[in-house]
C-alpha cells in the first residue's frame, strides 16, 4: 500500500494531549479506509529546549523534511517566557515555518449549527458563517529585523515590517484560487491608510485581481474587519491578509465557532507538503487536566488528508464524525453550556474515532 510518512510533533502544554487524540483518528482511518501511515515523533518547542538545548533541533527538522506531512500540537509555556529569543519555543515555530517554506496558512472558521449556543455571539448573527482566513506566514513584522538601541529617551526596541511583491503575489493568487472554488468572494485586509507594506499589498491585489474577474473583491482596513467579523460574519468567504493581522483576526474568528479549540489550520508552500496544527496554543492554564478540546487538531488531520494526501473520502468522514458527536450533545468544557456535563479530551477523541466509518 501507499504508506504516508507523518512527522508528529506533540510540543508543550496541551499539545501532547490533543495530538494523542489526533493519532487515534489516524489509526481509525487506517482500519476503516485501508490507509497506511508511518508516524515519527520528534522533539520541538519548550521540551526540545529542555532536552536538546534548542527549540528546533536539526534532527526534528530532518524528520519533517523527509515526511509527507507534519502534525503539530502547540508549543510554549511560562517556564520559557523569559528566555533569550533563540531559546524560546515560539522562535522554533517561526523557524520551522520558514525552513519548510510554508508561506500560506489556511484557517477555516465554520460554525456548526448545534454549536451556535456555544459562541458568545447571537445565533442569528452566526447563521451560515463559513469563512477561511488565509494568513501570510513567512513574512512581515514576524520576520523583519529586530533590535534594541539607545535613544535620548532611554532604551528603544525596533521591529521592522517588510513585504516584497513576490511574497504578496503568491499568497494573493492562492487566495483568489481558493475563492474560485468557494463562494467567489475575497476580502483583502490591510492598513493601507497608514502602512507602506499595506499600500504595496493593495497594489499587488488589484493587479492580480484582473486574472480572476469571477471573484468579487473587497479591500477592508484591518480595524474595520475586526469589527465586521462580529457584525456580519456570514458575509465573509475568503479573507487574505498579512502575517500579524491574520494571527489576530483568526483568533477572533475562532470565537464565532464557539471556541479556539475548534479552529484547525494548514500551512502550505508551493507543493503538496503541509504542516497541520490547531490555531490555539499550549494553553498552560488547562494543561494536564484532560480539559483540552481536541477537535481543532482532529479537524487539522482532515485538512491534511484533503490538501496533502488527496484522501477526500476519509477527510469528509472525519468532519462528519465531528459533526455527529457534537450533534449528539457531547461537549468538552470550552464548548459546553452546562460545564458539569462536559466530557474529557480523551472521551471526545474516542467518540469521534468511533463515529468514523
Ligand atoms: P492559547 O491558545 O494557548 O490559550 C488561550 C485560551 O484558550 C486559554 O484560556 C486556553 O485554556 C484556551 N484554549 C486554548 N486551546 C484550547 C483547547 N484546545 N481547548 C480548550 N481551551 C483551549 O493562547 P495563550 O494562552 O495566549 O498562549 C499560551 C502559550 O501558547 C504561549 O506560550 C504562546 O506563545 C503559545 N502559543 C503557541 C501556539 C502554537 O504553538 N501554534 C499558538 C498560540 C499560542
Ligand atoms: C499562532 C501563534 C504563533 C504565531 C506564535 C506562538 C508564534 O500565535 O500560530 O497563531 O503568532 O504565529
Ligand atoms: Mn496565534
Amino acid at each position: 500500500a501507499d504508506v504516508k510518512k507523518i512527522a508528529v510533533i506533540a510540543g508543550d502544554g496541551i499539545g501532547p494531549e490533543v495530538v494523542a487524540e489526533a493519532e487515534k483518528i489516524l489509526k481509525r482511518t487506517e482500519e476503516v479506509f485501508g490507509l497506511s501511515f508511518e508516524t515519527e515523533h520528534a522533539l520541538f518547542g519548550g521540551i526540545a529546549i529542555d532536552k536538546k538545548g534548542t527549540p528546533l533541533p536539526e534532527e526534528t527538522l530532518a524528520v519533517c523534511q523527509t515526511a509527507d506531512a507534519v502534525l503539530l500540537g502547540a508549543v510554549g509555556g511560562p517556564q520559557w517566557d523569559n528566555n533569550p529569543k533563540e531559546l524560546r519555543p515560539e522562535t522554533g515555530l517561526l523557524g520551522i515555518r520558514k525552513e519548510l517554506g510554508l508561506f500560506s496558512n489556511l484557517r477555516p472558521a465554520v460554525v456548526f449549527d448545534c454549536l451556535k449556543d456555544a459562541s458568545t455571539l447571537k445565533p442569528e448573527v452566526l447563521e451560515g458563517t463559513d469563512l477561511i482566513v488565509v494568513r501570510e506566514l513567512t513574512g512581515g513584522i514576524y520576520f523583519g529585523e529586530k533590535f534594541r538601541r539607545e535613544s535620548p529617551q532611554g532604551e528603544e526596541a525596533v521591529d521592522t515590517c517588510a513585504y516584497n511583491v513576490t511574497e504578496v503575489e503568491r499568497i494573493v493568487r492562492q487566495s483568489f484560487e481558493i475563492a474560485q472554488k468557494r463562494r467567489k468572494k475575497l476580502a483583502s485586509v490591510d492598513k493601507a491608510n497608514v502602512l507602506e507594506t499595506s499600500r504595496l499589498w493593495r497594489e499587488v491585489v488589484n493587479r492580480v485581481a484582473v486574472d480572476y474577474p469571477d471573484v468579487e473583491l473587497e479591500h477592508v482596513l484591518v480595524d474595520n474587519c475586526a469589527m465586521q467579523l462580529l457584525r456580519r460574519p456570514s458575509s465573509f468567504d475568503v479573507i487574505v491578509t498579512e502575517n500579524m493581522f491574520g494571527d489576530i483576526l483568526s483568533d477572533e474568528a475562532a470565537m464565532l465557532t464557539g471556541s479556539i479549540g475548534m479552529l484547525s489550520s494548514a500551512s502550505l508552500g508551493q507543493g503538496s507538503f503541509g504542516l497541520y496544527e490547531p490555531v490555539h496554543g499550549s494553553a498552560p492554564d488547562i494543561a494536564g487536566q484532560g480539559l483540552a478540546n481536541p477537535i481543532a487538531t482532529i479537524l487539522s488531520v482532515a485538512l491534511m488528508f484533503r490538501l496533502t494526501f488527496g484522501y477526500e473520502k476519509a477527510a469528509d468522514a472525519i468532519e462528519k464524525a465531528v459533526a455527529e458527536v457534537l450533534d449528539a450533545g457531547h461537549r468538552t468544557a470550552d464548548i459546553a453550556v452546562d460545564k458539569s456535563q462536559a466530557i474529557s479530551t480523551t472521551q471526545m477523541g474516542d467518540l469521534i474515532a468511533a463515529a468514523i466509518r
